[in-house]
């Protein structure tokens, strides 16, 4: 039999009392003030029950449970919004490493206007984002916010029969574009307007992208309410923006995503953990924070492995030697999910180059130096560190130096350096 709880709180239920496995609780009805008991959900204070779900999102795309940073970038766009048509931080274009938090921003960006009563329109670069937006998304918010029962009848053919037709099946009807379809949709709307997104925009095909911004463009001339914000990984997004249709486009607002500050990123830790029965200590932030470099998905990914960890072990706290303990294991993770990823496609080349300054230590490295360990001089390396560059796989850092764009890529090429094999 299981021990009856001691009552502990009396207060009105919320759902935030679902995610607080640590307590019992009583819950006073406050329309006819009955008292009910509720016994908590777990007997042992110092155990948290294995169907709590893992607070961290170690997923690419994946919204975090609790989010930081970019406050700039939310707050220019919540006062475009407000400024109304003509703002010029309506159009953004956000650039950043691989898991450094475009498309969780976008999402944060969604939600914005959303709450401001905006229609959001989700495209992707990888598919044929004007496409899917005229033929699809675009329509089908149409239905939504005018379906066809309440559109205008134009004819009765025969009165009593109820043949009716529309207005819209009309065969001379021009063929839909981007541009008509998104005038069609905002004529719906009051005092209130159209955000459109656009993800991977690096994998979009020039002509589409040019498409977009030329019928965005045509209706903030018309002072319509729009928005368009698109994100993509720096190189290919600086390429298809230097396309010459894309010139308006060019004059968006830029953001480049760097990585997280500290304080935002021990933020991440320490309050992903709220209610979920496990916390860090003021140490293991430390640690965790560390270990991430400021990069998100690395926070979501220490964060992650330490709470599973403490879950399977039943501890409800995490120390510094924890952390410590899953840092292997976050590297290897994220060679397999990152770096193996973004090598996939370097030649021979430039992967030596990656060796090369890879076996020289972590941390800035001489050109010089890198070069020599090639057994070549600093000039004749040059185009390979401009195409590496170019791959956000490595920056300047200060004069005649290089580093490593993501974490552990070094350690990861001076480990394993390839997704593990399962046999
Ligand atoms: N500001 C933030 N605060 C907390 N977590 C974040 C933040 N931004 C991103 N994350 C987390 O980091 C991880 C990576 O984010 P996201 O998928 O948005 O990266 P991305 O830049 O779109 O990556 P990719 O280039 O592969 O598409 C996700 O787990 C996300 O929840
Ligand atoms: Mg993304």
């Amino acid at each position: 039999m299981p021990r009856r709880p001691k009552v502990t709180e009396s207060r009105t239920i919320g759902v935030s009392d679902f995610v607080d496995h640590t307590r019992s609780i009583v819950l006073s009805d406050s329309r006819n003030s009955r008292r009910l008991l509720v016994y908590r959900f777990i007997w042992q204070s110092d155990s948290v029950s294995a169907t709590v779900p893992n607070p961290f999102s170690p997923t690419f795309g994946a919204s975090p449970r609790h989010w930081a940073g970019r406050r700039i970038i939310l707050d220019d766009f919540t006062r475009a919004l407000e400024s109304g048509p003509g703002s010029p931080t309506r159009s953004m274009v956000i650039s950043g490493a691989r898991g450094i938090g475009k498309t969780a921003l976008l999402t944060e960006l969604e939600d914005i206007a959303a709450t401001r009563g905006w229609i959001v329109l989700r495209a992707s670069g990888r598919d044929n984002p004007v496409a899917d937006l005229t033929d699809t998304v675009i329509p089908g918010k149409i239905l939504e916010l005018d379906p066809p029962s309440r559109r205008k009848v134009s004819g009765v053919s025969i009165a009593g029969l109820g043949s009716v037709s529309t207005s819209t099946s009309d065969p001379l009807q021009p063929v839909p574009t981007i541009n008509t379809r998104l005038r069609e949709l905002l004529a719906l709307l009051e005092s209130t307007g159209v955000l459109i997104t656009v993800d991977e925009i690096q994998d979009a095909d020039a002509e589409d992208i040019t498409r977009l911004a030329v019928a965005y463009q045509d209706l903030v001339r018309d002072r319509m309410e729009v928005s368009l914000v698109v994100a993509g990984l720096p190189f290919g997004t600086d390429r298809l923006l230097n396309l010459p249709g894309t010139t308006f486009l060019r004059r968006a607002e830029r953001y480049d995503l760097g990585p997280l500050t500290d304080e935002d990123a021990g933020d991440v830790i320490r309050h992903t953990t709220d209610g979920s029965g496990i916390e860090f200590t003021p140490e293991a932030v430390e640690t965790a924070v560390d270990i991430a470099e400021g990069y998100p998905y690395l926070v979501q990914l220490i964060g992650y492995l330490c709470w599973e960890t403490a879950q399977r072990k039943e501890r409800t706290v995490i120390e510094a030697a924890d952390v410590d303990r899953e840092r292997s294991e976050a590297v290897q993770s994220m060679g397999a999910q990152v770096h193996f990823i973004s090598l996939k496609e370097v030649p021979a080349g430039q992967r030596r180059y990656l060796s090369a300054m890879a076996e020289l230590g972590d941390g800035p490295q001489s050109t010089a130096d890198v070069a020599e360990a090639l057994g070549k001089t600093a000039g004749s390396t040059s185009d390979v560190r401009a195409r590496l560059i170019e791959r956000d796989l490595i920056q300047p850092a200060g004069r005649g130096k290089v580093e490593f764009t993501l974490p552990h890529l070094g350690e990861w090429l001076r480990g394993p350096g390839t997704v593990r094999r399962v046999q």
